[in-house]
Parts: structure tokens; C-alpha cells; sequence
């Protein structure tokens, strides 16, 4: 054998050998500790490698939830392993699957339900992620593959605050910043639900979106009588299911907005705490309040919702609505894009 030609047998098999045992590293955004988001920094991760009833996921698109800055923050019941990767949506192909897997296959392109990713497991920030394959699902073919990515959480929450109540009639639903992930997917599930629908957003140009995506009627929660504007609007009808997404001080006029009862699912408080609220003011209308947490959702369950709210939006030609997309090297920027109120959802590009 010539020598040249045993010398670089030797080099490339010397250099697979250190591939194989060199701990293969993706490029993910780390928070060391939860100090917030102004902490984050890109940096090396170790590949995730699958449990047996995982597959690990190339990520294409991953996008932002406000949950990711509360988690930041200290403010969201997770309990990760520092330093930690952020992120709960996202839009990848299957490279890596455990021994148990029979759901999906290699190449398969996938979203993530619900799941502990981004909570309690290294999250979708990241170049791979691991997740339970029965938390994986398929999106419509009319879909973007950006669109599929800001989808999951949102929608699936809208879905849990549009029918936690049971079946409801159609009837009014009013919904607060609606402008947002989960208020913009609340406005298209209720039109395709057939309510009558009230969206609330202190922009103009938002409110004039809003109509266009499925509103009926648009209102400035920052009009002091805007609640008024809201009753004049319905020619005598009530309000049957408020979606709020924002607490705060406006939450007592949102309640003067009910009917007899009428019922309020509480996604969000992006205002604050609610300073000043009578709870008399539930009694004579026998208002109901209730809590919504998408993670109380089993896998089954989001499978069934997401299957339903899926074959519901298809019906209806409805897409999800992104706002903006920015490259992997500006999670900062994309993080202050979400601060400032978007209209839509906030994608990251991965792949
Ligand atoms: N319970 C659950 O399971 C669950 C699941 C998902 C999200 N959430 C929570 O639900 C809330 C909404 O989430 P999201 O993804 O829709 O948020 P988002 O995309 O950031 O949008 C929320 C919208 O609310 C409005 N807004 C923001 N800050 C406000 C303020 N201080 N006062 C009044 N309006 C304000 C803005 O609309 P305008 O500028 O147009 O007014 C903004 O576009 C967040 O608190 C989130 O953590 C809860």
C-alpha cells in the first residue's frame, strides 16, 4: 500500500474516532440564571440525545411566548436545570428518535403541543430540541412552515378559554388584547365558532387589522367610556364570554360589559393586578370566573383540541398571523419586538 495513501486512511479514521467520542454541541440562546432576559447569551449546548419515548427535533422556526420572559423573570412555576434554553414553540424535522417511538418518522416535519420544552426541559431557542413524541403534531398543508411555528401555544390556549365553559351558543365573546398571540388566535376562533366578536387594542392601526381578520366591532380600552361605546354597539345583546388577557384597572368595566351569566376566562394579566374590584359585582348577574392554563392540558387533550381548532380554522381559511420574523442572532431584538406589542406572533428563524 502506498504511504500517502495509509496516511490519510489513518488521518480520516483517526478523525472519525474523535467525532464519535467528542461530545457533539448545538448553538443555543442560555440563560445561566433567572435574572431576565437582558441576560440571555448565545453560546455552545450539548446535542440532546432522546429518551425512549423522545425524538429530537431540528428546529426551523421557534417563536416567542410572554411566558418565556415571566419564566425569565422568576415569574413562571418552572423548576429547570441551569444554565437553561427558553422557547415553548417551534417547527422542526424528526433526526433523532428513541427506541419506543412508533408515531413519527426520520424527515418528518413537526410542531410541539404543550409539553415541559421551554418549562422544565432545555427549550426551543436552540438549534435541536428533544420532546415527547406524543406531544409532536402535523399543521395544515395551507400553512406556512413560519406560520405552523407561532401556532401551537397560543391557539391552544385560546381554544381552552373558548370552550372551557362547555358548549356555548353562539353569542358575544369580547376579548382583551386582542391584538396579541393569544388574542388574535381568540378573535378567529370565535368567528369560526360563530360568535359575535369584540376586539379590544389601544392601537388604531391594530383595531383596523382586527376587523379585517374577523371582529365585528374594535374598541380603545384607553376611551374612558369605551365599555359604553362596547353596549351601544350590541343594540341591547350582552356580552356572554370576556377572554382577558390583560387584568389590570380595566378589568372592572370589562365586568359591567356581562350579561346574566356571563363568564370570564382569565389567560393573562399583562396589565398588572386588578387594583380595585367589587365582588358584588358578581353576584346579581351570576358572573363566573375562570382560570386558564394550557399546560393543565394532558397530551391527549391538546392532540384532541389541536385537531379540532386545526380542522375548525381549515373550515374557515383562517392562517395564523405573524408579525415578524427575525434570525436567530437577534432573539434580543425579537424578545423587545414582543415587549412593545405585536400584532400577531414573533418568530425566530433557526435552521
Ligand atoms: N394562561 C395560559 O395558559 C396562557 C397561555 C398563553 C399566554 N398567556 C398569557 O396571556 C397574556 C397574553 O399573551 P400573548 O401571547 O397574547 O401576548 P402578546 O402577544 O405579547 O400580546 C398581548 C397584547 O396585549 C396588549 N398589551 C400588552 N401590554 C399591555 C398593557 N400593559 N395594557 C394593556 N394592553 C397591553 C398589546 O396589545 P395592544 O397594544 O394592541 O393594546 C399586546 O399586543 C400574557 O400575559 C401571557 O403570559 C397565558
Amino acid at each position: 500500500m502506498p504511504i500517502g495513501a495509509f496516511g490519510i486512511h489513518c488521518e480520516s479514521a483517526l478523525f472519525r474516532l474523535a467525532i464519535l467520542w467528542y461530545p457533539k454541541s448545538m448553538q443555543a440562546w442560555l440563560l445561566d440564571q433567572p435574572n431576565g432576559i437582558d441576560q440571555l447569551r448565545l453560546g455552545d449546548a450539548p446535542d440532546p440525545v432522546p429518551g425512549p419515548d423522545e425524538v429530537v427535533l431540528e428546529i426551523e422556526f421557534a417563536a416567542l411566548n410572554p411566558a418565556d420572559q415571566y419564566l425569565a423573570q422568576k415569574q413562571y412555576p418552572a423548576r429547570p436545570r441551569w444554565p437553561h434554553i427558553l422557547g415553548r414553540d417551534a417547527v422542526g424535522r424528526v433526526i433523532a428518535m428513541g427506541s419506543d417511538v412508533k408515531t413519527v418518522s426520520i424527515g418528518d416535519r413537526c410542531v410541539i403541543l404543550r409539553s415541559a420544552v421551554g418549562v422544565d426541559q432545555p427549550g426551543t431557542l436552540a438549534q435541536k430540541v428533544a420532546a415527547a413524541a406524543e406531544s409532536l403534531a402535523s399543521y395544515p398543508e395551507s400553512w406556512t412552515v413560519q406560520q405552523a411555528a407561532a401556532a401551537p401555544l397560543v391557539y391552544l390556549t385560546a381554544w381552552q378559554a373558548l370552550t372551557q365553559w362547555g358548549n356555548m351558543p353562539p353569542g358575544v365573546v369580547a376579548i382583551t388584547g386582542a391584538s396579541g398571540g393569544v388574542g388574535v388566535a381568540s378573535v378567529q376562533l370565535a368567528r369560526a365558532m360563530g360568535h359575535t366578536v369584540i376586539a379590544l387594542s389601544r392601537s388604531q392601526e391594530k383595531r383596523q387589522k382586527l376587523l379585517l381578520l374577523g371582529a365585528h366591532h374594535a374598541f380603545d380600552p384607553n376611551q374612558p367610556d369605551w365599555a359604553n361605546q362596547l353596549k351601544q354597539s350590541l343594540d341591547g345583546r350582552k356580552v356572554d364570554l370576556a377572554i382577558d388577557n390583560i387584568g389590570g384597572p380595566q378589568f372592572p368595566d370589562l365586568i359591567n360589559t356581562l350579561g346574566n351569566g356571563g363568564r370570564v376566562s382569565i389567560v393573562g394579566r399583562l396589565a398588572g393586578v386588578v387594583p380595585q374590584f367589587n365582588t358584588s359585582t358578581l353576584l346579581f348577574r351570576r358572573l363566573r370566573l375562570g382560570g386558564v392554563m394550557v399546560g393543565s392540558y394532558s397530551a391527549a387533550e391538546a392532540q384532541n383540541a389541536w385537531k379540532q381548532l386545526t380542522a375548525l380554522m381549515q373550515q374557515h381559511q383562517q392562517q395564523p398571523l405573524v408579525d415578524s420574523i427575525f434570525d436567530f442572532a437577534q432573539v434580543p431584538a425579537a424578545f423587545a419586538r414582543m415587549e412593545a406589542g405585536p400584532m400577531g406572533k414573533v418568530v425566530v428563524r433557526v435552521g
